[in-house]
Order: structure tokens, then C-alpha cells, then sequence
């Protein structure tokens, strides 16, 4: 297994070319399913989550290729119903085929994800949505198996005890767009990686409106076609580059990415001192002042991303002064701030909220990464510690970040990796 290292307190300076939206790619990957025509994916990651969805899609019967940053998916005779665990346990993104199966073929069998580091991860609402659309499911052996005759619309009611669902929304959406009538979800995420799941779909065919908002219409179709379809650049990669601008004081000028999609983390910056200069396809950020603490809340887009939280808490430990973080998405993602605290950063953790007093430096040590954002947090106070910072268990970083050590090196970092 591979370790990152990072020698600190190097200011980034340079052009970083964000790439593709893995978060919007998979679910984008799981779509091809609806249909027997070709699909073209442009401007797509190449990563491990990638790479097992591609895994995925083979094993239900499709012939895929990655070609630099294009995905081509094709059908083959062999079709397939069945997701198989090994793929569903590394990555939970792999639940949103079972939609389009059984939409499709009117059967599905997929393994249910279980947990993971960041908290317990139901798919309650995954069900809830598929059985109002007439899919019969039960639950056999740790697998989701699902049945319909014909898909009906139905006005459904999306929301959870946390908000909305991301995944949730993709899979009812996707499933609904082959079922009789015209379904509503009420209460449907907004994220932007699901509007472009909804692009996609309407190239093929799909009819679908109101998507970005939180109720989305769809209009049932007899079949689905191909598309050629370009994914938008990766927000959370985007906000990593510019908190890794700022943590190291340095002038990172970040390219493809959509200011408009950061908006939440653009006004914490702002509040904090910083200035931020944004074309529509660029962001370049000064540090004006004296950095200010500042406070988060995580919630569903366009509020603050859970995504950046480990980030934004590596960026407050060396911000003076004590900043808050309350997770309301994941109340239990906070297996980093052990691993800042090893660092020399001073953070309380008291349930879903993060106390976190600004030091003058953190300092290089050892520590394992736990899952994909908090390593990239870890990454983050690498940059900024003096010393030697080395990271365990990066296979978590390359499930979302492409090239992540490349680009910062690109950008005058001392970081490398090496066998542990
Ligand atoms: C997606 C993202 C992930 C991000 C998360 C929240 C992908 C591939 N992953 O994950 O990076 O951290 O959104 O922005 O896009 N919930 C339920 N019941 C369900 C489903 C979810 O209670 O059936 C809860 C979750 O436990 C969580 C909240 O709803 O508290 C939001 O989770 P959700 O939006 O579903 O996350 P994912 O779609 O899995």
C-alpha cells in the first residue's frame, strides 16, 4: 500500500485545470443502463471510483473504454441484473444501477451498501421512492431485489430525517423517466452533479423539468437512446485547489471550474478576509487581511458542502481564532480531527459540532487517512505544517482526486509518494 509525503510550507503558485465531477459522473455511468444505444462521456475523471463503476457497468452485460478523458459505453448481447457486493461495499455510488435495472429490465438484484466511516448511510429512501413507483422489493441475503411489471408515476414525497438525497434523487429520477405518467419528486436534491445527471437524461430522450430545484417533474418515455454528453468540473476538487491556495498563501489560478457551484464556500472565504476574483470558468483568490474565524454549517446545495468540511477545518486550524463547525449531513464525519489534533491543531469535537481554535503552525507527522475528503484535509495541513507530513491509506484519495499529487507538485509542492 502507498503512502503520500508532503514536506510543508511551500506557497502553490500556478494553473491547475480542474478535471471532470466524479460525483456526477457515476450516477451519469449507471444511466447508460437505460438504454441499448451508445453513450459518449466527455471530460471524465480517470479514478479508482472510475474505474469500478466501469468494472460495474461490464459486469451488467456493457462493453465501456476510457480513453483519456472520454468514456465510451456499448451494449453487448449479454445483459445482467445483478450488482454484486464486492463492488457496492467500495463504493456506494454503484447503488444508483438499481433504478435504472430494474426500470429497464423490470428486474434488479443489488447488493445493499452497509456503512462506512463517515456514519451509517441508509437507503430507506432509495426504497421509499422505487416501491411508489410500483417496483416490488425485498430484501434477500444483504441484496436488494427488486421487481415491476410496468414503472407508474406517482407524486413522491423525497425528503429524509438529514434532507435530501443526492443518490436517492438520481435513482428515482433515472427510474421514473421509463415509467407511465408523470412523476414528481418532491423534495429532490439540488445538486448540481444531479442537474447534469438530468442533461444527460433528457439527451436521451428523457423528459424532465425542474431539475436544480427541489421538485422535479418527469414525463415517463417508452425507450431511452444514446447521448454524447461533457460532465461539469468537480466542485470539491475546485474548493480543495482553492483552500490549498489559501492555507498555503500562495496564488493558485484554478481553470474549468464553475464559480456558480461554490458559491457557499465563496461567501465563508469572503467572510474570512479573503478576495475573490472569478470569471464564469475561473477563481483566483488574495488574502486581504488578517484572516478572520469563521463558522459552517453543512447542508444540502446550495448550503455549504459536506464534502469541504475536512477541508475547511485544516484551513481554520491555522485561521486565528476559534471558528465552528456543525455537520448536519454526517454528524459523524470527524475521523479527521483526530488525526489534525496529532498535528499540533487544537479541535473539540461535541457531537455534531467541531470547536476549532486557530494555532500559529501545525507540524508534520504520521497519520492515516480515513476516508476520500478527510485525506484530502490531511493533505491540506501537509501543505501548510512544517516538517514532514506523511499519509497512510491513500487508495481513498484516488477514489475522487485524479492526479492530485501531479497537479500540486505542478504547483511547486514538495509531496511524493512511496511504499509504506
Ligand atoms: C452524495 C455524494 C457524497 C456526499 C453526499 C452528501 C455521490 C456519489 N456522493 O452521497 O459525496 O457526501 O451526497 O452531499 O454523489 N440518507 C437517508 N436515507 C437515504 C439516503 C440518504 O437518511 O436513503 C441520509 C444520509 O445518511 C445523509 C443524507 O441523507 O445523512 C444525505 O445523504 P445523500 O445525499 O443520500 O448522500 P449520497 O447521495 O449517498
Amino acid at each position: 500500500m502507498d503512502k503520500l509525503v508532503i514536506e510543508g510550507g511551500v506557497k502553490l503558485k500556478g494553473d491547475v485545470t480542474i478535471s471532470g465531477s466524479k460525483n456526477s459522473l457515476l450516477p451519469i455511468l449507471a444511466a447508460t443502463l437505460l438504454t441499448d444505444e451508445p453513450c459518449i462521456i466527455n471530460n471524465a475523471p480517470n479514478l479508482r471510483d472510475t474505474n469500478t463503476m466501469l468494472k460495474i457497468l461490464r459486469s451488467l452485460g456493457k462493453n465501456t473504454e476510457l480513453d483519456k478523458a472520454t468514456v465510451s459505453v456499448l451494449s453487448t448481447p449479454k445483459t445482467n441484473f445483478v450488482a454484486d457486493y464486492k463492488f457496492v461495499s467500495t463504493m456506494r455510488a454503484s447503488f444508483c444501477v438499481l433504478g435504472p435495472l430494474v426500470a429497464k429490465l423490470k428486474k434488479a438484484k443489488v447488493s445493499l451498501p452497509g456503512g462506512c466511516v463517515i456514519g451509517a448511510r441508509p437507503v430507506d429512501l432509495h426504497l421509499k421512492g422505487l416501491k411508489a413507483l410500483g417496483v416490488n422489493i425485498n430484501i434477500e441475503s444483504g441484496y436488494v431485489v427488486a421487481k415491476a411489471k410496468r414503472l407508474h408515476a406517482e407524486h413522491i414525497y423525497l425528503g429524509g430525517e438529514y434532507g435530501s438525497s443526492v443518490l436517492a434523487t438520481d435513482n428515482v429520477m433515472m427510474a421514473a423517466c421509463l415509467a407511465k405518467g408523470k412523476t414528481i419528486i418532491e423534495s429532490a436534491a439540488c445538486e448540481p452533479e444531479v442537474a447534469d445527471l438530468a442533461e444527460l437524461l433528457i439527451k436521451m430522450g428523457a423528459k424532465i423539468k425542474g431539475h436544480g430545484s427541489p421538485i422535479i417533474e418527469i414525463e415517463g418515455v417508452k425507450n431511452l437512446g444514446g447521448a454524447e454528453h461533457t460532465i461539469i468540473p468537480d466542485r470539491i476538487e475546485a474548493g480543495t485547489f482553492m483552500l490549498a491556495s489559501l492555507i498555503t498563501g500562495g496564488d493558485i489560478h484554478l481553470k474549468n471550474v464553475f464559480p456558480y457551484h461554490l458559491s457557499a464556500l465563496i461567501d465563508k472565504l469572503k467572510e474570512t478576509g479573503v478576495k475573490v476574483i472569478s470569471t464564469s470558468k475561473s477563481i483566483r483568490l488574495r488574502r486581504q487581511i488578517r484572516l478572520k474565524p469563521i463558522n459552517i454549517t453543512t447542508l444540502p446545495f446550495p448550503g455549504f458542502p459536506t464534502d469541504m468540511q475536512a477541508q475547511m477545518m485544516s484551513f481554520m486550524c491555522i485561521t486565528p481564532g476559534i471558528s465552528v463547525i456543525t455537520e448536519k449531513i454526517y454528524p459523524d464525519r470527524f475521523m479527521h480531527v483526530a488525526e489534525l489534533n496529532r498535528m499540533g491543531a487544537h479541535i473539540q469535537r461535541e457531537g455534531p459540532h467541531a470547536i476549532v481554535e486557530g494555532v500559529k503552525r501545525l507540524s508534520g507527522a504520521p497519520v492515516m487517512a480515513s476516508d476520500l475528503r478527510a485525506s484530502a484535509g490531511l493533505v491540506l495541513a501537509g501543505l501548510v505544517a512544517t516538517g514532514k507530513t506523511s499519509i497512510s491509506r491513500i487508495y481513498h484519495l484516488e477514489r475522487g482526486y485524479e492526479d492530485l499529487d501531479k497537479k500540486l507538485q505542478a504547483l511547486g509542492a514538495r509531496i511524493w509518494e512511496e511504499k509504506e
